[in-house]
């Protein structure tokens, strides 16, 4: 359909640990529309985090395919792959992933670096983004010198480093207070406003609440 701006078919995911193989998806179908604020929730260990890397093609899938706007995603070598996430996704990890020897203002201006903002832009640019998050009076501290929902959202700053279309953000309210939490909504439905595609992992209802589409994952399939 048109107004998808992912869509997946039939994916499976497994996972081999020495003699174990896990099934982590087990034929997922799905759309995401272009400009939609969706959630992804589920008990732990169902899939969703799984999901999430391949709908942001960080990994590949069993069987099945991810699309792209269209473009098979599975059909890309890894250099055009690497590309065309660095050009359209961001992307917050459920363990927020900073560098720890950086300051916030360096851990945004990396990833502004690596998106290819001129290096003479990048300062400014991570000042604008972290300013955006509401931590620019942070900008000189290390991730250890921050609180949880700081950290936060410094990595929702560096994901928006490359202005994706689309942000793919695994927990960013996992072991917040609801202060904090109430801070990190309140920064998605604003990117939403912008007219990002938003897609969140979730065990938080009020988030989910939130949401124009809620997609359940219960032992790696769709409900
Ligand atoms: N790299 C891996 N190697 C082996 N097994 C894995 C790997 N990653 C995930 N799994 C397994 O795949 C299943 C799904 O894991 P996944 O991380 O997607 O769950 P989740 O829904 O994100 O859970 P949570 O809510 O706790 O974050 C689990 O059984 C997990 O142990
Ligand atoms: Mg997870």
């Amino acid at each position: 359909m048109s107004d998808a701006i992912i869509r997946t078919e039939n994916l499976e995911k497994s996972y081999q640990t020495g003699a174990v193989t896990t099934q982590a998806l087990r034929g997922v179908t799905l759309e995401i529309k272009k400009g939609s604020f969706t959630c992804i929730v589920g008990p732990s260990g169902h899939g969703k985090s799984t999901l999430m890397h391949l709908l942001g093609g960080l990994d590949h899938p069993t069987k099945g395919s991810v699309f792209l706007e269209g473009v098979e995603i599975g059909s890309l070598d890894n250099s055009r792959l690497a590309q065309l996430r660095g050009e359209k996704i961001g992307f917050v990890f459920q363990f927020f992933n900073l560098l720890q020897g950086l300051t916030a203002k360096e851990n945004v201006e990396v990833a502004a670096m690596l998106a290819g903002v001129p290096e003479k832009e990048q300062a400014e640019r991570a000042m604008k983004l972290l300013a955006q998050v509401g931590l620019a009076e942070k900008a000189d501290s290390k991730p250890s010198q921050l609180s949880g929902g700081q950290q936060q959202r410094v990595a929702i700053a560096r994901a928006l480093a490359n202005d994706p279309a689309i942000l793919l953000m695994d927990e960013p309210t996992g072991n917040l207070d609801s202060a904090a939490e109430a801070e990190v909504l309140e920064i998605l439905r604003n990117l939403h406003a912008q007219g990002k595609t938003v897609v969140v992992v979730t065990h938080n209802n009020e988030i989910a609440c939130k949401a124009e589409y809620v997609i359940c994952v219960r032992d790696g399939q769709i409900q």
